[in-house]
């Protein structure tokens, strides 16, 4: 940190409160003097720092206590910046998606020399991204710097969709953090490399594999993204290999059809000191020790809840369990979803 203490600047989404902009452009300034803000996007909340700044980056390592061998994404106001940092140009894959751009999508190309080694892990290749949300969009644009930034909260907890998830992380160890409202998306932007012979998704997003397919042609599944990965394995992308999104409480999935999972689910909320993660459907009470998820119809309602549930379940009191609903298939969001679910509960599924 630069400041003696974290200062917490309200702005609204759209930056058409009076004083918005000054707000944002003291954070740009604290980016440019190597200090650490923590930002909305349309995904998740952001810690970030000045790419280019050896020191600034490596500071965010320490503030949430981050592997250091986990590579972070590098946040452009415009897709044509990509060229600046990584090899894009004569590449029609990344002409493609940067075509998309901005997107909840990263993509990872070889690096160029500007980008530090402390930023992408020792790796040559530096993923990067166009953030879609438009305090995060004025930010780098002020601060006229590539941001680097991964999810604003401490590494292993859930990542962060609302301002206070990442005060409650964040407070004393990002020198700014803008509380610009809760994330659309509301899970981690989709990361996938062109640097294989055929382009491979290393972690589904909100921009689904199936858009990739169509727009892409051929795109492989890393096996890190619906496996648990064997003692010793490498992962493509080594934040793969973490426990990850896991609140204190502990986590059991349950998949099944609607009526497998509602008589599964009211005999264990009976039963147990429980707490249940369900869609609307599956759960005709309301209680404090049931999160309602949307509707079944709805996965993008759940993929932008699933964050803060898996935080508001260690506010339940008394509970040592969580069964959580998994949607039925793994098509679009769901993807995403499985993705997070099966790593928050340490790969813990009861098929029914
Ligand atoms: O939506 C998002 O992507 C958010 C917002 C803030 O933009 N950021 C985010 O960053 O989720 P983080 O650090 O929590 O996750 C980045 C993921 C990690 O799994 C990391 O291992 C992988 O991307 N990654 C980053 N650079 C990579 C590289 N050069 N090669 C392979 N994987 C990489
Ligand atoms: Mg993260």
């Amino acid at each position: 940190m630069i400041l003696d203490e974290t200062k917490i600047l309200k702005v609204s989404p759209d930056l058409s409160g009076e004083g918005d902009i000054e707000k944002i452009a003291f954070a740009a300034e604290i980016i440019k003097k190597g200090g650490l803000v923590a930002f909305p996007t349309e995904t998740v909340y952001g810690l970030g720092a000045n790419a280019l700044d050896e020191k600034a980056v490596a500071s965010i390592f320490t503030a949430k206590g981050r592997a250091q061998d986990n590579p972070l994404i590098v946040h452009v106001a415009d897709a044509k910046d990509i060229n600046n940092y990584a090899f894009a140009e004569g590449n029609e894959k990344a002409d493609i998606l940067m075509s998309q751009m901005p997107a909840p999508l990263t993509i990872i190309l070889p690096k160029k020399d500007v980008i530090p080694l402390t930023v992408t892990a020792g790796l040559d290749n530096v993923a990067l991204r166009v953030p879609q949300n438009t305090i995060a969009r004025k930010l780098i644009e002020l601060s006229g710097l590539p941001i680097s930034a991964p999810s604003a909260n401490l590494s292993g907890k859930p990542s962060p969709t609302k301002a206070w998830h990442v005060v409650a992380d964040m407070n004393g160890r990002a020198d700014v953090i803008i509380d610009g409202g809760d994330c659309a998306v509301g899970l981690e932007s989709t990361v996938i490399s062109l640097c294989y012979d055929v382009p491979r998704l290393l972690r589904p997003g909100g921009f689904t594999y199936e858009r990739l397919c169509k727009l892409l042609g051929k795109v492989e599944i890393s096996d890190a993204v619906l496996e648990q990965l064997k003692e010793g394995q490498r992962p493509e992308s080594p934040g793969m290999k973490y426990k990850h999104y896991a609140p204190e409480t502990r986590v059991v999935l349950i998949k099944g059809s609607h009526a497998e999972v509602k008589s599964y689910l009211s005999e264990k909320y009976k039963s147990e000191n429980c707490g249940i993660i369900c869609f609307d459907e599956d759960f005709e009470l309301y209680s404090d020790r049931i999160l309602k998820m949307g509707s079944r119809k709805n996965m993008g309602e759940y993929a932008e809840k699933m964050f803060d549930a898996l935080r508001e379940t260690d506010k339940i009191c008394g509970i040592d369990v969580v069964y959580a609903v998994l949607p039925e298939t793994t098509d679009g969001i769901s993807l995403a979803i499985y993705n997070r679910m099966l790593r928050a509960s340490a790969f813990n599924l009861i098929k029914l």
